[in-house]
């Protein structure tokens, strides 16, 4: 009877994509995009520098995240809320950030003000030979799990991108004024660019487009309970082997009158997703797209999902330079509706703009998160840079970077979220979560 249960439930619990699974790829258009207008619904207001104050002395941070329930709540565990951010010395040039950071974690019992806890890895433990951004949950049992991006290879002499997501899990440990995390398992790679639906790195080549499989984030659906990661991935193939078609592009009226510049083709950001088979969040399948950003814009970093009134809303952040030319878009953060997780997204707002970084500080925040109450975090990039091109400036002037990165918690924002649309309510303290 035993042979004859499995043999049944064996197809069930093996299959990767089913039938309800069937993802209809949203293609995010550069008609979306020119729908955009900056207004006082979308646009941020300005940090004012002078206000500010870091969590941590020593050290700069960036993408951060809270560690989060499975179904996508901020976790309380013996009353600590924890926070996890990318990290390095602050006397590291912050352009070159990407090249050593790793994950520090922060803990607090008011869900503002941060106690550091240092790295959250032992030395050598992690994969690539730094951690670029991902997130984190609290199993049932108490048990912590990371998923991120190793990036690079462990011990290599020559800095490599090579991007791959990676998981380990820990028992988390307090005391009246402390959080460890402690009883690490071996840390593993979970998923790679299949080269099919994401782009490799070898597919990507020395072409003046980036590459991107990174910044995992768990998901779980809850409507089915099916457990997935979203990530930042690029359309697969080569530049010549990837074709053009009107859908990326617009409605026919649209491209009537549009003009698409030599070079768009090169951008081909995308959302990636891959669906766990393991009640342990160890196996994952690939699954096509959820979103595809072709002739549009390169990179759709740290996408995660939030579920809002039977609505998915998908939120992806990104750099005004990565859009492709003729588009013009603001540094910021950028967002989907559907009442299906696997298709049929609308920009919300009309081009998918949610928040804008002010045009007088273009650069102030990035990296934005919304959690499930509607508080939206970020870092504090570069401010008050006075109409320069921070990007190009940083190559040639480190003073100049250090000058006006920041580096640290940003003030946080509340927005609300009704149907296709949403508006930013007011800004809140720093490193607020709550
Ligand atoms: C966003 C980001 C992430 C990446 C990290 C690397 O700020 O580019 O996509 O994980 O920074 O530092």
């Amino acid at each position: 009877a035993l042979v004859g249960l499995s043999a049944i439930l064996a197809p069930i619990v093996s299959t990767g994509v089913s039938a309800k699974e069937t993802i209809d790829t949203y293609n995010w258009t550069r008609e979306d995009v020119s729908n955009l207008s900056m207004n006082a619904h979308n646009t941020a207001p300005t940090i004012n520098k002078d206000e500010l104050i870091q969590i941590t002395l020593d050290s700069y941070i960036w993408d951060t995240w809270p560690l989060q329930e499975k179904n996508g709540h901020q976790a309380v565990v013996n009353g600590f809320k924890i926070i996890f951010a990318l990290s390095v010395p602050n006397d590291v040039l912050p352009g070159k950030r990407h090249d050593t950071a790793e994950i520090h974690y922060f803990f607090s019992k008011d869900g503002m003000s941060w106690e550091s806890g240092g790295p959250v890895f032992k030395d050598g433990e992690a994969l690539g030979s730094r951690q670029w951004a991902g997130s984190s949950i609290v199993h049932k049992d108490g048990k912590l799990q990371i998923f991120y991006t190793a990036t690079g290879k462990k011990g290599e002499t020559q800095l490599g991108y090579d991007q791959r997501i990676a998981t380990a899990t820990a028992n988390i440990k307090t005391t009246n004024n402390s959080v460890t995390f402690e009883d690490w398992s071996t840390h593993e790679i979970i998923l790679e660019a299949d080269g099919e639906y994401y782009q490799t790195n070898e597919q990507t080549g020395p072409v003046e487009s980036s590459y991107a499989f990174r910044d995992p984030y768990f998901f779980q659906d809850p409507k089915t309970g099916e457990e997935y990661l979203l990530f930042e991935g690029n359309s697969a193939g080569k530049l010549e082997d990837r074709s053009y078609k009107h859908e990326y592009i617009g409605s026919a009226a649209f491209r009537q009158n549009h003009v698409i510049p030599d070079g768009s083709k090169a951008f081909n950001g995308s959302v990636g997703i891959a669906k766990a088979t393991n009640q342990s969040l160890s196996k994952f399948n690939l699954l096509p797209p959820l979103l595809e950003a072709n002739y549009v814009n390169d990179e759709l970093e740290r996408p995660s999902v939030i579920v809002k009134g039977n609505k998915y809303y998908l939120f992806v952040k990104t750099h005004s330079e990565k859009f492709a030319s003729g588009l013009n878009a603001p540094e910021g953060l950028y967002g989907f509706s559907s009442d299906s997780l696997f298709g049929g997204y609308q920009p919300l707002n009309e081009s998918g703009l949610v928040i804008a970084n002010p045009t007088d500080n273009p650069y102030q925040a990035y990296s934005w998160m919304v959690m499930s109450n509607g508080t939206v975090i970020s870092f504090v990039n570069y401010v008050d840079v006075d109409g320069k091109d921070i990007y190009e400036i940083g190559e040639q002037s480190p003073e100049y970077q250090i000058e006006h990165f920041g580096g640290m918690l940003a003030p946080s924002l509340k927005i609300s979220i009704t149907r296709n649309g949403t508006k930013i309510l007011h800004e809140k303290k720093q490193g607020f979560f709550r």
